[in-house]
């Protein structure tokens, strides 16, 4: 568990981008046997976007960036630190972030490297970046959640195929202004929970040479670690610094599942409208949910100077985290 604070650095600006397929759950119920009904009853998705034949993680994640860095108004060569948050990479090697630097031409003296917690990988990767430019070594990071669940999934399990969706999310760290700024973060993992949500083949372990290379889950055990997770790290974010959950003005959630976020709205009594949602158009897209709810989130509004904004998030490992941002 790490717990942090102290900042003089903040969100800069922020971008999005996703694939312009989108699919609907009335077309995944040609392919499996749901429906329409149950996706929305149980998960709150309508539809998702999932990558064309030109769609790639890093494609995605370079569109979101050039977004970020434009809404930020910085120059990509004062960019001294790239994280990607993925566990969809193109390749097992070089590392996404290699391939998203040549793309938005960075240069070489980027540090450059993916950063893998599953869904939990943007508030790990933000973490990280924090704690970097913190140390006083660099200035202006990028840090982008990108996601190809797409790739990930077995389009003959029902119970998972549904859930996901493709897109990207990225968001420009620097010296903060006046006011604003990260408060705090905090992240956990639970040991020996390996079991509940993972892609058993792919790697290098050779205990599971055949293993099936997508998501396998226990989406009700995955379901209740959520919530509790979520609601715990919400309130060490917050207790300790004498602010309640009232005194956050937008809850900024991991996109899983729309009864989940309404958990969470009830164990921290607070209304729905609280939480920003858009898993019903993009479903879940693990690391990118975060940064491209944030960028949903500001164009609409939400994100007004001084505002008190709480991400929070969980996913395989099991991880969690959560970010205490002044906007
Ligand atoms: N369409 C129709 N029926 C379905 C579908 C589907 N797509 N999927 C499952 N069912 C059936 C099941 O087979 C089961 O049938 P049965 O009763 O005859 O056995 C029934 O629906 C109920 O299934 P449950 O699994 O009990 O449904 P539940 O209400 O728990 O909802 C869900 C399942 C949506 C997966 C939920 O448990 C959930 O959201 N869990 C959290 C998952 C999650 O957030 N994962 C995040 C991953 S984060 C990361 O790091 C990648």
């Amino acid at each position: 568990m790490s717990l942090s604070s102290a900042s003089a650095f903040a969100i800069l600006g922020t971008g999005s981008l996703a694939p312009d397929r989108v699919v609907t759950n009335d077309d995944l119920a040609k392919l499996v046997n749901t429906s329409d009904e149950w996706i929305q009853t149980r998960t709150g998705i309508r539809e998702r976007r999932l990558a064309g034949p030109g769609d790639t993680t890093t494609g995605l994640a370079a569109g979101a960036a050039r977004a970020a860095l434009a809404d930020a108004g910085i120059d990509p060569a004062a960019i001294d630190l790239l994280i990607v948050a993925t566990c969809t990479p193109d390749l097992p090697m070089p590392a996404t972030a290699s391939l998203v630097q040549t793309a938005l031409g960075l240069p070489s003296t980027t540090a450059c490297f993916d950063l893998n917690a599953a869904c939990t990988g943007f508030v790990y990767a933000l973490d990280t970046a924090w704690a970097l430019l913190a140390s006083g070594r660099y200035r202006h990071a990028l840090v982008i959640g990108a996601e190809k669940m797409s790739s990930a999934l077995d389009w003959t399990d029902r119970t998972t195929c549904v859930l996901f969706g493709d897109g990207a999310g990225a968001v420009v760290l620097g010296p903060a202004p006046a006011g604003s700024g990260i408060v705090a973060t905090k992240l956990g993992a639970i040991p020996g929970t390996s079991e509940l949500l993972l892609i058993p083949g792919g790697g290098s372990s050779p205990l599971a040479p055949d293993a099936p290379r997508h998501i396998k889950m226990k989406g009700k055990e995955v379901f209740k670690f959520a919530v509790r997770a979520m609601d715990e790290v919400c309130r060490d974010l917050l207790t300790p610094r004498g602010l309640a959950p009232t005194d956050v003005a937008l809850v900024v959630p991991h996109q899983a599942n729309l009864r989940i976020i309404h958990a969470i709205a009830e164990y921290l009594e607070l209304p729905h409208d609280r939480f920003f949602a858009n898993v019903d158009r993009y479903g879940n897209t693990s690391a990118a949910s975060i940064p491209l709810a944030l960028d949903e989130a500001g164009k609409a509004g939400r994100l007004r100077r001084g505002d008190l904004v709480l991400l929070v998030a969980f996913g395989a490992g099991l991880t969690y985290g959560g970010a205490l941002v002044r906007w």
